[in-house]
């Protein structure tokens, strides 16, 4: 029998229906439709509205349509991840909400949290558990309502993000498919250039921290650009190397969906022409944990088993990191 490698098996995205334009900014903050069209590459994203909604009703809906579209029995799942920053509460984990609202009761579940790289650590993560034998159907979902701790007045970031989730079910393979090479990376002291001030133990809850939107997402935004446009690139490029794939043994790459220009400065490194780039920032914005799960969904139906997929993630922390992995089958 062959070495274990973790493959994925299905996928599955999930996007709420309301939509913000740019169009829509204009009428909010002092900004104009080409101004972020031009520094984002975004043009709209989706919201997630109404009252009592949450991260998880979004993560449930990609959950219980994977599970529909891979056969899977919700007994059969043996561990859930979520990779979230804006967990329904504190705790207990949004992920341990999500099994029990898709009816998974013999899976132990945890959150993780690593910004923008969270859906690409906990697919690390997962594929440990199956390389070392034992769990059979692990699911990895990112999901995030960045809407949630958004700050609509801050022009300066309130146009970047977006309210999405993707989930992928992990199995077990020995004939070499799936998570074959992974390289992962933190730098706490990247935190001073983008955080959220209060409601942890720091800074806890009080009306002088609502008051002073400490509660959104505080970012330096050409700070943050520089580090990840760098680390990005640099560590793609190193997972290339290691893995001896030149730019045309690579179907796709799959960046997280932060800034087009980070993007295309990541294939630039790699010699990867556009056409096999994921991109679809445009009509996402950055949704944090679940970018590189809604590419891998919406170009389900163009990958083909054997193909070679590298996944690259910069986020807050800072944290950054890339995956080799080799798609495992044909959608139907
Ligand atoms: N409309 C109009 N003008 C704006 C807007 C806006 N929406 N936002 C900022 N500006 C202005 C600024 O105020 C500034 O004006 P000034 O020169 O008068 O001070 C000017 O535009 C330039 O601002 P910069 O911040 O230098 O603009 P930049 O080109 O760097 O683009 C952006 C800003 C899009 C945020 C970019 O820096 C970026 O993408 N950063 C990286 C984001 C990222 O990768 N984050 C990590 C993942 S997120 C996570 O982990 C949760």
């Amino acid at each position: 029998m062959g070495k274990i490698t973790a493959a994925i098996t299905g996928i599955q995205g999930w996007v709420p229906e309301d939509v913000l334009t740019n169009k829509d900014f204009e009428k909010m903050v002092d900004t104009t439709e080409e101004w972020i069209m031009t520094r984002t590459g975004i043009k709209e994203r989706h919201i997630q509205k109404g009252k009592g909604k949450a991260t998880s009703d979004m993560a449930v809906e990609a959950v219980i349509g994977l599970l529909k579209k891979t056969n899977t029995k919700p007994e059969e799942v043996e561990l859930l991840i979520c990779a979230t920053v804006t967990p329904d509460m504190i705790h207990p984990a949004t992920a341990n909400i999500i099994s029990d609202k898709a009816g998974i009761k013999n899976a132990f579940s945890f959150d993780m949290n690593a910004a923008c790289s969270g859906f690409l650590f906990a697919l690390v993560t997962a594929s440990k558990f199956i390389e070392a034998g034992g769990y059979k159907k692990i699911i990895v979902v990112g999901a995030d309502k960045m809407s949630s701790i958004t700050d609509y007045t801050d022009r300066t970031t309130c146009v970047l993000f977006g309210d999405a989730a993707g989930a992928v079910m992990l199995e077990p393979s020995t004939e070499g498919y799936g998570i074959l090479d992974s390289s992962t990376h933190a730098d706490g002291s990247g935190r001073i250039y983008l955080h959220q001030k209060a409601g942890g133990s720091l800074k806890p809850a009080s009306h002088e921290t609502v008051d002073a939107h400490e509660h959104f997402i505080y970012q330096e935004g050409q700070a943050v650009f520089k580090f990840a446009v760098t680390r990005m690139a640099d560590v793609a490029a190193e997972i290339m190397e290691r893995n001896q794939l030149a730019s045309d043994d690579i179907a796709y790459l799959v960046p997280h969906q932060a800034n087009m220009r980070i993007i295309d400065a990541t294939a630039r490194r790699m010699g990867i022409n556009k056409d096999k780039v994921m991109i679809n920032i445009e009509r996402y914005g950055n949704t944090t944990n679940a970018t590189i799960p809604m590419c891998l969904y919406e170009w389900e139906n163009k990958l083909k088993k054997g193909d070679n997929l590298i996944l690259a993630a910069f986020g807050g922390g800072f944290t950054w990191g890339s995956i080799y992995l080799k798609w495992a089958y044909e959608a139907k």
